[in-house]
């Protein structure tokens, strides 16, 4: 069906219908940061299933894995096909760069950052980031400090009976601030200024600049200057700067990826596993069967690793990755124009029931042949932008999990996950609720 030599347009009805299944709860979920009354509510409502079998709908009735669709007012492309993905993924930036919307709301909290800068600015700020984060490589050169952090932090959880998202949100703030500015810092003012800014920028629209904006970079800006060389931000007088890297601009990237989206996925992997029997058995196995002494032997625990990467696939915290054409282009065999925007949905890709029998299921262990390269998943994205923090994000969730897991029982309490049925499209981490008891 991939390949065709003029790309269709769906109807205005089709687009309309869109809009109000995909683009408002989208936007309303929050595009930066997520908003709690309306995850509530969508979640409530659960619009995906329909949305989901609305894109399968549109595919069957245009023939076709290529789609142009207004969303609002801009015409856009849906790329459906695994290989035309690849493409738009592997030539990001150079021809698929940062779409206008993601750009604006972006530039309001940390203008400058690598996802939203193209050409030789993005290649410079690129190789800073993967620089301090060690990209790439299985483990950061500071991982074992990393897990000191992870391992002291999560251990004030477990003296509690419960855990709910509020402790878990605070313990993820607290990994945050030390593994980016060093061991002790516990004040999280820079943490809320971001979030404040974030919410700011969910709107959209009307974003001059806030009067948080320069408090926010001059705390960044202190905290790097003083930061220990095992933390990211000491780490930053190693890596390549010129006078367009922007140092400070690249890390309020990692504090929101770290101490929001890691403990979103984290803490829904761990719903995941303690609703599935059988996975939190092939977990004890594992772990009973390592020393969990060091980062390299956490860094061994790939079926808990691939646990993270499956509710990442189930769940994406980037619903959609969105792009615009710099030039000319073809996509599946058909000319695309410049200024075109492009659209990945991950959440229906990641659940394409036509395509994966295994969609609405957990099948962590699909992840363990080396989290092989499949562009149908972009949780984490793929190709020339794919996640910087990749390897950290993934190793961070790993130890907090294995360090809550070694020695205690979790049972879910809310929102209850039935394995007997698909797992839902939405999981509101807002209302997470564990009971804890000692092994
Ligand atoms: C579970 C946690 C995380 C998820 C799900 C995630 C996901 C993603 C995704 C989907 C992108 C591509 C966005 C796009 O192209 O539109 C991305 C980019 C990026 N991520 Fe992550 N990320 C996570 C954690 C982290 C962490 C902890 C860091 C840093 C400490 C990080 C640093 C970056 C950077 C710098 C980019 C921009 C890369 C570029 O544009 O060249 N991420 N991430």
């Amino acid at each position: 069906m991939a390949a065709t030599a003029v790309i269709p347009t769906v109807s205005l009805w089709h687009s309309v219908v869109y809009n109000v299944m995909h683009v408002l709860p989208a936007y309303s979920r929050g595009l930066f940061t997520p908003n709690k009354f309306w995850t509530g509510l969508w979640d409530r409502l659960q619009p995906d299933p329909a949305a989901v079998k609305f894109v399968s709908r549109l595919r069957k009735k245009y023939h076709s894995d290529y789609l142009y669709i207004h969303v609002l007012t801009k015409k856009s492309l849906l790329v459906l096909d695994p290989d035309g993905i690849r493409h738009v993924l592997d030539h990001s930036p150079d021809i698929y760069a940062d779409a206008k919307l993601k750009r604006k709301g972006m530039s309001h909290f940390q203008p400058d950052a690598v996802t939203i800068s193209r050409g030789e600015a993005w290649r410079d700020r690129r190789r800073f980031n993967e620089s301090v984060l060690d990209s790439g490589q299985a483990l950061h050169r500071h991982a074992d400090q990393f897990l000191d952090i992870i391992n002291g932090e999560t251990r004030h959880v477990l003296q509690s009976k419960q855990l709910k998202w509020s402790d878990w949100a605070d313990l993820f703030d607290q990994i945050t601030l030390q593994v980016i500015f060093g061991k002790g810092i516990r004040d999280n003012t820079s943490l809320q200024a971001l979030r404040q800014l974030m919410r700011q920028s969910n709107r959209g629209f009307g974003l001059d600049k806030s009067s948080q904006f320069d408090a926010f970079y001059d705390n960044i800006q202190r905290r790097r200057e003083s930061a220990p060389d095992t933390s990211l931000a000491g780490l930053c007088k190693h890596a390549p700067v010129t006078e367009v890297t922007k140092p400070d601009n690249q890390i309020p990237h990692w504090m929101f990826a770290m101490a929001d989206t890691l403990a979103i996925n984290t803490a829904r992997a761990l719903a995941l596993i303690t609703s599935h029997s059988e996975a939190e058995q092939a977990v004890r196995e594992e772990m009973a069967a390592t020393r969990l002494n060091t980062a390299a032997a956490v860094r061994s625990l790939t079926y808990l690793r691939g646990c993270v990467q499956e509710a990442m696939r189930l769940w994406p915290t980037t619903p959609t990755l969105v792009r615009e054409t710099l030039q000319d282009d073809r996509l599946g065999g058909a000319p695309v124009a410049k200024g075109t925007q492009v659209l990945i949905l991950n959440s229906f890709n990641h659940r394409d029931r036509e395509q994966l029998d295994f969609a609405d299921r957990f099948e962590p262990q699909r992840w363990q042949q080396g989290d092989s390269i499949n562009y149908r998943f972009n949780h984490l994205s793929n190709g020339a932008q794919v996640c910087a923090g990749k390897e950290l994000a993934l190793f961070m969730a790993t130890a907090v999990l294995a360090k809550l897991l070694a020695t205690h029982r979790f049972a879910l309490q809310r929102p209850m996950l039935d394995r007997r049925k698909p797992l839902p499209y939405l999981y509101n981490h807002f209302k997470l609720s564990f009971s804890i008891r000692p092994i």
